[in-house]
């Protein structure tokens, strides 16, 4: 029998389950609770007491689980228990686990949409410790949102050696990269912006002090697992990428900084779009299209509504989508109009989007995109365009 671990915050309070909740005891499952019993405030400050954080149920009876929380939430539609999912798991590259060591934290994979403990510190039949084969067998990994610190933390610590002893290799990538990504993760799913913008700033120092201390490492933040493809990791990408060509055309520390922060943000308003929108597979309508294109100016409403973001990082999110030749939107702005760095935020949205899978087509090969971007003339910025495919050329490959 297999069992899933919630964290106990995430228990829906005075519902009946309809499914039993158990507890580890000396490396056993045990009973806590049966299914008729509903878990109260009482439960759950009684389980704090304890240190409990987090509770088990039956892998069989997860979709049962999803479906309720689903709808405590306040979800509905096809796309309820995705959206559950996506908001309390973080995606994570597998290879930031160093084989032999034994994280603090759960680690996941979706076996036909439904998490599975792979490496677990406490879950009894699940292993603790990262194997040779979890690194080969599995291509993608999650952990629970509530974990990301204990996850931060064990990166600190298993990579600090490598990363601080020899810069140019992938480790450090890998940890400013995984570092920016739940940098991201905070801005598009934390509650209250203003306290996730400090935590970005710093990610953004890290990976631009990273990229001048050496070129080799920022292969390993393009490096980029297509599994995934979520806005908040395009985000990542975008800034990445922007912040590598800004280094290349020499721009100041503080245009650099504003393109990190500008790619981190440019999709921010997609955060107020209807989730189902965004999730959708099939054909979309026009109706829909202008919907999903609103996510610039509603993008723009939420940069103001952030105290302390700089104003200047507000036309690399209005304008991200506009082209040169007058075809983008919202305000179809000319070659001219364009703030600069807008125009490199939206080379990489592009770049970004044709290299990553899209739910209606396959990812293109990067040496198909760039050919792609040369035949969109004069929409784009050609002469940028030309430095980005040079610095792609001159980036360090780890072996
Ligand atoms: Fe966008
Ligand atoms: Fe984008």
């Amino acid at each position: 029998m297999i069992y899933i671990p919630i964290p106990i915050g995430e228990l829906p309070i005075n519902e009946t389950y309809g499914f039993d909740l158990y507890l580890t005891y000396n490396k056993k499952y045990v009973l806590f609770r049966s299914r008729q019993l509903p878990v109260d405030e009482n439960v759950l400050l009684q389980l704090r007491e304890n240190g409990v954080e987090k509770i088990y149920i039956e892998k069989g009876d997860y979709p049962k689980f999803l479906r309720l929380t689903a709808r405590v939430a306040g979800y509905s539609g096809d796309n309820s228990q995705i959206r559950y999912l996506q908001e309390k798991f973080v995606f994570i590259d597998i290879h930031t686990l160093r084989k032999g060591s034994t994280p603090d934290f759960t680690v996941f994979t979706v076996e036909s949409g439904l998490p599975t403990p792979i490496i677990a510190p406490d879950l009894p039949g699940v292993p603790t410790s990262v194997t040779e084969q979890h690194l080969l067998e599995f291509t993608s990994a999650y952990i629970f949102q509530v974990d990301l610190e204990k996850y931060y933390d064990y990166l600190q610590n298993s990579w600090a050696e490598e990363a601080t002893y020899q810069p140019m290799n992938v480790a450090g990538g890998i940890l400013m990269r995984e570092n920016a990504k739940m940098a991201a993760h905070g801005l598009f799913h934390c509650p209250e912006p203003k306290e996730a913008l400090p935590v970005a700033n710093k990610a953004i120092d890290q990976i631009l002090e990273s990229m001048f201390d050496n070129g080799g490492t920022y292969y390993a933040l393009l490096k980029i697992s297509d599994q995934d493809f979520n806005t908040y990791i395009h985000s990542v990408n975008v800034a990445v990428l922007s912040m590598g060509l800004g280094i290349r055309l020499k721009l100041s520390q503080f245009q650099l900084q504003l393109l990190g922060l500008g790619g981190m943000l440019h999709d921010i308003g997609k955060t107020r779009i209807d989730p189902d929108l965004l999730l959708k597979k099939t054909k979309i309508s026009p109706s829909e299209y202008e919907s999903l294109r609103e996510h610039v100016t509603l993008g723009v409403e939420w940069c103001r509504e952030v105290p302390g973001l700089p104003p200047d990082v507000l036309p690399i999110v209005a304008q991200h989508h506009e082209q040169m030749d007058g075809t983008g939107y919202p305000d179809k702005l000319k070659i001219g109009q364009i703030d600069p760095l807008a125009q490199i935020v939206n080379i990489m949205e592009i770049y970004d989007s044709l290299t990553n899978r899209q739910p209606f087509r396959d990812a293109f090969s990067p040496f198909q995109s760039l050919g792609k971007m040369r035949e969109m003339g004069k929409a784009i910025n050609q002469e940028f365009l030309t430095q980005f495919i040079l610095m792609l050329g001159e980036q360090h490959r780890p072996t």
